[in-house]
């Protein structure tokens, strides 16, 4: 699918159809999307929690039942849920576990990229944790870019999507063990196919105008 054509058709689905499931081979790229996303230094500071039995995303509906009553059909009626999860910490153990993964896959020709590879991220990850003091956020906003190109791969795909935050993520937190693992729960998005009914399928879209939105310097 054109790219643009994509962009334009995505939209977030307001009413999934219950009766139409993503196939294994769509659930097979939704998962390279999710994995192949870029992120500043490589980090990769994520973990995606994944369901589509009922079980599961009745899990999910705990969290939105008391502040977010209006995303509980939403995610039950849709194929699949993916909650977007952010490391809490960048520590010692994970950032030898990217570099290693980084060598293994054949990124260093010589080991003086090895280790300049890690210095760099180090720098990174050192003036967010100590001078600016917003590690947490700075990994947050990693899993934010992962979130943005999974919506336009997945719609490319021809599946409809809705991103998430209306969800109390102290709640998935707690129900699926994510503080314990290194994580928090940031936002997610239920996937799968809109209902002939859907209100929002229609609506035109409405983005602020490019002059509003772009300056273009000579
Ligand atoms: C990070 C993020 C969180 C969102 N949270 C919700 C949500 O909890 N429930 C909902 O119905 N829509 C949610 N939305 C949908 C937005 O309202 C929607 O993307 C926006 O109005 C633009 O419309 P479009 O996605 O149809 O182009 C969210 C969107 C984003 C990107």
């Amino acid at each position: 699918m054109d790219i643009i054509q994509a962009i334009k058709k995505r939209y977030s689905t307001k009413e999934f159809d219950p009766t139409r499931k993503i196939t294994k081979e769509d659930f097979e790229k939704v998962k390279t999307l999710l994995r192949l996303s870029p992120s500043s230094t490589n980090i990769q500071p994520w973990h995606f929690v994944i369901t589509s039995s009922e079980s599961g995303k009745k899990r999910v509906t705990k969290s939105t039942e008391s502040s977010f009553p209006f995303n509980t059909t939403k995610i039950l009626e849709s194929s699949h849920v993916v909650i977007f999860c952010s490391r809490i910490d960048a520590d010692d153990d994970f950032m030898k576990l990217v570099l290693e993964k980084e060598d293994a896959d054949g990124r260093f020709a010589d080991t003086e990229f090895k280790e300049m590879m890690h210095k760099g991220r180090s720098t990174f990850v050192n003036i967010h944790r100590n001078d600016l003091k917003d590690l947490n956020h700075w990994m947050q906003k990693q899993v934010y870019l992962n979130l943005g190109s999974f919506l336009l791969g997945v719609s490319a795909l021809g599946l409809d999507a809705l991103p998430m935050e209306g969800l109390d993520m102290q709640v998935l937190n707690k129900e699926f063990g994510l503080n314990e693992q290194g994580y928090t729960a940031v936002c997610a998005v239920a996937l799968g196919y809109h209902r002939e009914s859907d209100f929002n399928a229609s609506l035109p879209k409405s983005r602020l105008s490019e002059n509003d939105i772009i300056t273009i310097i000579d």
